[in-house]
């Protein structure tokens, strides 16, 4: 049977469409553009249409966020649990964000025990998490310094669960900000870096670990790095619980 959409169904369904569209288009028109005119290009016009290329690519992230966010607001954040080895989902999220890593010289190592148990969750919403963090480790972690991402299977504090720990030798967060970073659209580390995101990630990571049953939470020192943990349930044959939809979270 058809519902009737909702007035935030509506709404986010708009947003995608108008900011979307037409972003894909100017995105589009400018690639295009400098393909054609790679050669040819004057340094200062191409650094002008770099910061505009990167701009539309900020914008497209932000609307991603909102729209995600709106859907975990309304309960439409559908999550499709299935067994998955979590060391993999690391290694292959590390794996795509290398380039990354090495421009930002980097090292960023995962260690999994050995027969770590299959995890029972959304593989690409996971991805999302890892991705998240693994971002902001790279971003707040001066050039020359580490990334280790660690997974352990038997914390006495967490039976039932697989931990893994994002741990940096970044710039760290005050005691008082320790508390405000999984909120909505807050961002507290050194004003150079906050341009380059929304202050949404974080807190979208924290709610899909939620959804999937598990928590997050960081512990952190100025000057010393930070440590952003998550947990994900062991997957136990024969208790799968069907496909379900994200509890609503509270509004901003
Ligand atoms: N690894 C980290 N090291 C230091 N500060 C961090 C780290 N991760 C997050 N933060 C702080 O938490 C804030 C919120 O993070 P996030 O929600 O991902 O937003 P964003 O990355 O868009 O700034 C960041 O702006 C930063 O101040
Ligand atoms: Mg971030």
């Amino acid at each position: 049977m058809n519902q009737k959409p909702t007035k935030d169904q509506l709404a986010s369904g708009y947003l995608t469409h108008e900011l979307k569209t037409p972003l894909a288009s100017i995105r589009f028109a400018l690639e295009l553009f400098l393909d054609k005119n790679a050669a040819g290009l004057q340094a200062e016009d191409r650094r002008l249409l770099d910061i505009a290329r990167r701009n539309v690519s900020r914008l497209s992230l932000l609307i991603n966020d909102i729209m995600e966010l709106s859907k975990i607001q309304t309960g439409r954040l559908k999550m499709q649990p299935e067994p998955a080895d979590p060391g993999q989902l690391a290694r292959e999220t590390a794996e795509d964000m290398d380039s990354w890593v090495q421009r930002a010289g980097l090292k960023l190592t995962v260690n999994a025990p050995e027969n770590c148990p299959l995890v029972f969750v959304d593989r690409r919403r996971t991805v999302q998490v890892l991705m998240n963090l693994f971002s902001n480790a790279i971003k707040f972690t001066p050039s020359g310094g580490h990334i280790d991402v660690t997974l352990k299977a038997d914390d006495p504090g967490h039976a039932g669960f697989v931990v893994l720990s994002v741990k940096d030798t970044g710039c760290g967060i005050a005691p008082e900000d320790i508390r405000k970073v999984f909120g909505y659209f807050v961002q507290v580390g050194p004003p150079d870096k906050r341009g380059e995101g929304s202050g949404l990630g974080l807190s979208l990571a924290r709610s899909m670990t939620e959804i999937q049953g598990g928590i997050m939470w960081v512990d952190s020192r100025p000057g010393e790095g930070s440590t952003f943990s998550f947990t994900m349930p062991v997957y136990v044959p024969g208790a799968e619980t069907p496909a379900l939809p994200a509890p609503c979270f509270g509004k901003m």
